[in-house]
């Protein structure tokens, strides 16, 4: 070997090394100039390790006055937060309630404390701003609106599927601001690829809560419009935190409704932590009582009422427990005017990825008996949307649908004269897959190829990242699908 041999060998080992011990594709990009995603600018500031968002918190009932969560994340070391509150522009600020914390002392993101307040008294669908202070001096403000009653029109969006750091994740981020949406419904798979809170403070507060708004940054989205979510399974899978200490972080972010079917630590159909026990006692210690009570709930927003479900594959819906809390739910809600669910597992769809992962389909009868609208899932991504549909499983000896790897068989019944525009009542169920939410896209060679849809799928797109846009009013459904550019590319109607 010449020197000049062993000199290029030197110099490929340099390179090896620097991308193993820096982080791999950040180490190249920095090598070659490669701008992308992982390096646009930080944004939490302001002595803040996570800023502000909002959230609906523990308040599944609409009322006639409304209250919102702030949760923000800051160092661990004392200091005088609060929040302050005012209606409307050159008002007086009021204190909110007070703010409360939780210390999390691992050492992997690093130790912090999780803050939050919850803003009482608000007018529903009214405007407000708030303020954070941090020993007295205001460190962050923002506008948000408080939830809508009944009989008050709303907007929302629906996305999943989106946290993998990519430029089409910040292209639906903000779309999904220019829509304005009152809230956004994200239907699973929050954060790639293990649900851990380094992957949230990289991968989702940066772009949902950028103070910039733009297709390639991102959008302030998250301090003014609550969200809302679904778990999947790349957020509740991981659960070994001896080797991911800071996995099942979707319990600790997220301050939602504690209305679910399973509060026991160790319970059939949860998210089990598995590790030594001082790692599980911290975990269980910071979750509070929203682990694992979080992975289920139902809420109500104006018109509309919701269930969210945990179908992870540690679920099985075929237990009492599960479908007597669900059927419970939806029959509570009969006097909606509309009832939606969502999940992140498609029971319906057309995809050849994830093709015999059908388990969600032992959901149908009750979706149906209880005259659910819609059901929103991901998962799958891209976008399909079914026919108004009814399904009946093939059952065994006593009485349950067969399940068989996944597998659900049975026969199927479609309304084909809903067509969303002149017929707008359908008979049966209305699947939407809106999976496209910035993660790579699933089966874009399917897209055209009518031969390899299943006969129940009605729209299919599986070639453009997009999210769902939805007006709700107490007699009608506008539901459209826009993509990253802005094309619409799917709309239809439902009545009452
Ligand atoms: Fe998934």
């Amino acid at each position: 070997m010449d020197a000049r041999q062993r000199r290029r060998r030197r110099w490929l080992a340099i390179i090896v090394l620097a991308c193993l011990v820096g982080g791999g594709v950040g180490t190249w990009r920095l090598l070659f100039g490669i701008d992308g995603p992982l390096y646009r600018p930080r944004t939490a500031g302001g002595g803040f390790l996570v800023a502000p968002y909002v959230q609906l918190g523990d308040a599944p009932r609409t009322g006639t006055t409304e209250s919102l969560t702030i949760l923000w994340q800051a160092e661990d070391h004392d200091a005088d937060w609060a929040v302050e509150a005012r209606d409307a522009p050159g008002g007086a600020w009021r204190k909110a309630g007070n703010s409360t914390w939780r210390r999390d002392a691992r050492l992997s993101p690093g130790p912090r404390r999780f803050y939050q307040t919850t803003i009482a008294a608000l007018a529903p669908g009214a405007e407000f701003a708030y303020r954070v202070k941090c020993n007295g001096t205001p460190l962050f403000e923002a506008k948000a609106r408080a939830r809508k009653g009944a009989g008050q029109p709303h907007r929302f969006v629906a996305f999943g599927d989106g946290g993998a750091n990519t430029y089409e994740q910040m292209a639906i981020a903000y779309r999904t601001a220019l829509a304005r949406p009152d809230f956004v419904l994200v239907t699973g798979d929050l954060v790639y690829s293990k649900g851990r809170l380094s992957e949230y403070l990289d991968k989702f507060f940066p772009i949902y809560n950028n103070d910039l708004l733009g297709a390639s940054t991102g959008a302030p989205l998250l301090r003014s419009t609550p969200m809302l979510v679904a778990p999947g399974n790349h957020d509740l899978l991981e659960r070994n935190i001896d080797t991911y200490p800071d996995a099942l972080a979707y319990f600790l972010v997220w301050s939602l409704p504690l209305n679910g079917p399973l509060a026991t630590v160790g319970a059939l159909n949860t998210p089990i932590p598995q590790g030594t026990e001082p790692r599980r006692r911290a975990f269980l210690d910071l979750a509070g009582p929203a682990y694992p009570k979080m992975a289920n709930y139902a809420f109500d927003y104006g018109d509309a009422h919701w269930t969210v479900l945990d179908t992870n594959l540690y679920t099985d819906w075929n237990d009492p427990t599960l479908r007597a809390w669900l059927e419970a739910d939806l029959a509570a809600a009969q006097d909606a005017p509309w009832r939606f669910v969502a999940f992140h597992q498609p029971p319906f769809h057309s995809s050849i990825s994830h093709g015999d992962e059908q388990q969600t389909r032992v959901l149908a009868d009750l979706l149906e008996k209880y005259r659910v609208d819609i059901v929103f899932s991901g998962h799958i991504h891209n976008y399909q949307r079914s026919y108004p549909l009814r399904f009946a499983p093939n059952r065994g000896a006593d009485g349950r649908p067969i399940e068989k790897l996944g597998r659900v068989d049975g026969r199927w019944t479609l309304d084909t004269t809903f067509d969303g525009k002149t017929r707008t009542r359908p008979d049966g169920v209305i699947y939407l897959v809106t999976g496209a939410g910035g993660a790579r896209l699933y089966d874009s060679h399917q897209q055209g190829d009518h031969s390899s849809l299943q006969e129940f799928t009605a729209r299919f797109v599986s070639n453009t990242h997009s999210l769902t846009v939805v007006d709700v009013d107490a007699t009608m459904l506008t539901v459209r699908q826009i993509t990253a550019d802005g094309n619409e590319v799917d709309r239809f109607i439902v009545t009452r």
